[in-house]
């Protein structure tokens, strides 16, 4: 198996590490170095659980390669809030009750954080497109959709996504 050294930067650090060709970001993140804030699920690309943003665009980690975020900027669900408080998008889902068993809720949030970060007030269609590659199989979307728009509020008044 070929390895290679990665640079990049990883929640705001910068960071070199040996990688096989083949790993996957996901298990790089969750395995190699223990960022286990971001989740697997269907392990397929199709519930969004595994979420992260690369260059503020959100990805699937579970279908891109480690390697191939070379010279790249990785943001995980860890790199949220700051000096102990939370990111606009972490209240947003904590106060209007956007998560429930919590499974989906950090690729929900980096989907949405994605979404604020370039798109800083979306409408409700804009919401639920940004939304559309997430799964949840617990809160009926309506409190999701609710978080995201106060997260917009919240960052309207100065709270980082
Ligand atoms: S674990 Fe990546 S899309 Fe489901
Ligand atoms: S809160 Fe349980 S799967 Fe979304």
């Amino acid at each position: 198996m070929t390895t290679r050294m990665l640079e990049f930067m990883l929640n705001g650090r910068p960071r070199v590490d040996a990688v096989a060709d083949n790993l996957l970001l996901l298990d790089y993140l969750r395995e190699a170095i223990g960022l286990t804030g971001t989740k697997t699920g269907c392990d397929g690309g199709e519930c969004g659980a595994c979420t992260v943003l690369i260059d503020d665009r959100p990805r699937l980690s579970c279908l891109t390669l480690a390697a191939s975020v070379q010279g790249r900027r990785v943001d995980t669900v860890e790199s949220l809030g700051q000096d102990g408080q939370l990111s606009a998008v972490q209240r947003g889902f904590h106060e209007k009750l956007g998560s429930q068993c919590g499974y989906c809720t950090p690729g929900f949030i980096m989907a949405s954080a994605g979404l604020l970060r370039r798109n800083p007030r979306p409408s409700e269609d804009e919401i639920r497109a940004a939304l559309g590659s997430n799964i949840c199989r617990c809160t009926g979307y309506v409190k999701i959709i609710e978080a995201v728009q106060y997260a917009a509020e919240l960052h309207a008044s100065g709270v980082t996504p």
